[in-house]
């Protein structure tokens, strides 16, 4: 009989959502095939609305039918308006993550409520400016915070590095709290930035154009080398 140690929240795997942006569009179906080949664990799909981020990304009749055509599970990240309005237009399995942003919700409780009825599992984003305080009332309602490293809407920016200090204060916070509350980072994610992210308590990695879609290298050897720098913030956690 195995006899399995628990692990703390904070110690569990560290899992990577490929964030489908920033694909070769030409070469999508094989670049699919290959983050599964890679075990990324997500598919991340940005959705944009060109108001509350000045541009547009992909809509549901890109989406549901990509995702259909992969085994893995998607993590959804909103970045739309009232973002309830358009709930029903994107297809959701169990293992699902569905993220909304706090700064777009006109009722968030609400709509972490209304999804969670249909089989996600929650997500709220937060922006490089928003202090994690206004998730103070629906806190114990969440399975994912996504604190966002660069502002919404477009790949290939700068980290905004205050974002890692609020990063640690809210581990310790969900730590002290002994919330099952997953920390997923997304933006400017790469083997610079990684051990750094994961020493300060990330959970999620999303991974985009500057860490797994790379000019320089195909996706096998970007999650290589992502996973050896996540091993190596893993090592500086206390
Ligand atoms: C930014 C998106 C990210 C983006 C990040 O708004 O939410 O998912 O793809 O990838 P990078 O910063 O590496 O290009
Ligand atoms: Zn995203």
């Amino acid at each position: 009989m195995t006899v399995q140690t628990p692990v703390a929240p904070n110690q569990k795997r560290v899992e990577i959502t490929a964030s489908i942006m920033c694909v070769d569009w030409l070469r999508v179906g094989e670049q699919l095939t290959e983050l599964e080949t890679c075990g990324i664990d997500y598919l991340h799909w940005d959705v944009v609305d060109g108001w509350f981020a000045p541009d547009f990304t992909m809509g549901s009749s890109i989406i549901n039918p990509i995702r259909k055509a992969s085994r893995l599970p998607s993590d959804y990240h909103l970045m739309v308006e009232e973002p309830n309005r358009v709930f029903d237009q994107f297809e959701i399995s169990p293992g699902d993550i569905f993220t909304i942003h706090q700064e777009c919700a006109r009722n968030l409780h609400r709509d972490l409520v209304n999804l969670r009825r249909r089989g996600a599992k929650v997500g709220v984003a937060i922006c490089p400016a928003t202090h994690y305080d206004v998730l103070e009332y629906v806190i114990e309602d969440i399975d994912v915070i996504v604190l966002m490293t660069v502002n919404p809407g477009f790949k290939g920016q700068k980290l905004v590095p205050q974002v890692l200090r609020k990063l640690e204060k809210l581990r310790r916070l969900v730590d002290d709290m002994k919330l099952d509350i997953r920390l997923s980072i997304d933006g400017n994610v790469n083997v610079d930035t990684v051990p750094e992210m994961v020493a300060c308590g990330a959970d999620i990695l999303v991974g985009g154009s500057s860490g797994l879609f790379r000019k320089d290298v195909p996706i096998d050897v970007a999650v290589a080398e992502l996973r050896e720098a996540i091993d190596a913030g893993l090592a500086r956690r206390g």
